[in-house]
């Protein structure tokens, strides 16, 4: 038993000397790789402090690995980050400004509620309450959907709500949970993004999987608006991500207990979107489509591909899903579905550097609805190669496919 520990964790350290061995953990491996380049430390390229979201990503990651594993390393990874943009007053640096109406920034939120329940630190608190203050002044349209950002007035992005309103649900959660007005306002932010972008119908060139585009303009302005409901003609695959990992992150927030009756619509709610849209997610999948393409709507067109965070995302909610028994997998479609584009991201996403850290690549770098949202448009952004966004994702994707 030592001998295999011993073994396996020199095979881990001096992977280019051996051959290929399978790592121990994708997850550890991934976060590690992560930590030694000092990714997602509350820092920006400079080393001035920064409010990112992909931070926020990667802490939600490091949470689940030292609860899993009780490594103090990833808890200590998590506070230097969150202690870089936030004063000992409790004030937010980092660029953060309530009054730019951005959902981004407050990704990072669920780390100050987080650090604040371990250490019982005031400061965390106060930073929570500062982000939380933001949604009584952040504008809306019309029908009540937070705009994604002031500069982009009467448009909601899927990705707003895993930015914007698992913070929302962690801090009604932890502070307030029976503040039904809350409760109603978080159910109505999932029901809206996914009401006025839910694909209906086939239209020309873009195939029907019934799943969501990647935002709508209430007030079908832009370029790329649907007459329909203003809705942009593609659906990007991290956009999806990120909506269908704020499904399973805030069923998991609401059921852990005390669970509050408060929540029963929500809960409701979010169970019923999950189980419309994992089953389509697995249905687009196949033996020849192992993985997921980075413009849904377009398969197999020239120029689309398969994309390393969105595939992350989603393998990362299905199993999720499944293993908290939120959807019915009758037939195992689904962690068939999984399991099957794990395998995929793993055999080619992966590289081993050969120093105990591996590279992660297949990330597109940005997908935004600044632009005319077409297809020419997201298939020429470039990938990156260690981009957090996606390599989070993966790790994420790691500790879930680990337990099943
Ligand atoms: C804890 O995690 C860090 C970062 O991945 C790693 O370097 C260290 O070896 C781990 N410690 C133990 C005891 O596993
Ligand atoms: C809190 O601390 C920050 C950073 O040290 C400082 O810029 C800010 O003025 C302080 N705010 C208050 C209200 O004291
Ligand atoms: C409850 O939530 C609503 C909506 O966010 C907010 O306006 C109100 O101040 C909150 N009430 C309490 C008592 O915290
Ligand atoms: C559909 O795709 C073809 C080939 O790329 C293109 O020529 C045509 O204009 C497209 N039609 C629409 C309605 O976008």
């Amino acid at each position: 038993m030592r001998f295999t520990v011993l073994f396996t964790s020199l095979a881990f350290l001096l992977p280019s000397v051996l051959p290929s061995p399978a790592p121990r953990s994708f997850a550890l491996w991934a976060a590690n790789s992560a930590i030694v380049r000092g990714q997602g430390n509350g820092l920006d390229a400079s080393g001035k402090p920064l409010v990112s979201y992909e931070h926020g990503e990667l802490q939600w990651a490091l949470r689940l690995l030292f609860e899993r594993t009780g490594n103090h390393t990833f808890f200590n990874y998590i506070k230097q980050g969150v202690d870089n943009v936030v004063a000992s007053n409790g004030s937010v640096g980092g660029g953060y400004s309530a009054v730019q109406f951005q959902l981004d920034p407050l990704r990072v939120g669920p780390s100050f509620i987080y650090l604040y329940e371990k250490t019982r630190e005031k400061k965390y608190k106060q930073a929570a309450d500062l982000f939380r203050a933001q949604f009584a002044i952040h504008s809306r349209t019309a029908q009540g959907q937070f705009w994604h950002k002031l500069i982009y007035p009467n448009e909601g992005w899927l990705d707003g709500v895993y930015m914007g309103d698992v913070f929302y649900a962690t801090y009604t959660k932890a502070f307030e949970p029976n503040n039904q007005t809350a409760w109603d306002d978080i159910t109505l932010q999932f029901k809206l993004m996914f009401e006025n972008t839910i694909q209906k119908t086939a239209t020309p060139n873009h195939t029907f999987s019934g799943l969501l585009y990647h935002g709508y303009d209430f007030a079908h302005k832009q370029v790329w608006a649907d007459p329909d409901r203003g809705h942009s003609p593609e659906i990007w695959d991290r956009a999806l991500g990120w909506f269908m990992m704020a499904l399973v992150d805030t069923l998991e927030l609401i059921d852990s207990p005390p669970r509050s009756r408060k929540t029963e619509a929500l809960h409701a709610l979010l169970l019923s979107m999950l189980n419309t849209l994992a089953p389509r997610l697995a249905a687009i999948t196949s033996d020849a489509t192992p993985s997921w393409w980075l413009v849904i709507t377009q398969p197999g067109r020239a120029g689309n591909y398969f994309e390393s965070s969105g595939a992350s995302m989603y393998v990362y909610a299905l199993s999720k899903a499944v293993r908290l028994g939120y959807v019915h997998d009758r037939h195992g479609e689904i962690i068939h579905a999984a399991k099957r584009a794990y395998k995929y991201i793993t055999q080619h996403f992966v590289v081993d550097n050969g120093d105990g850290t591996m590279n992660w690549e297949g990330t597109v770098r940005v997908g935004s609805l600044d632009t005319d949202g077409s297809f020419e448009y997201y298939t020429g952004i470039p990938t990156v190669v260690n981009d957090l966004k996606g390599l989070a994702a993966f790790i994420l994707a790691s500790i879930e496919f680990e337990a099943l």
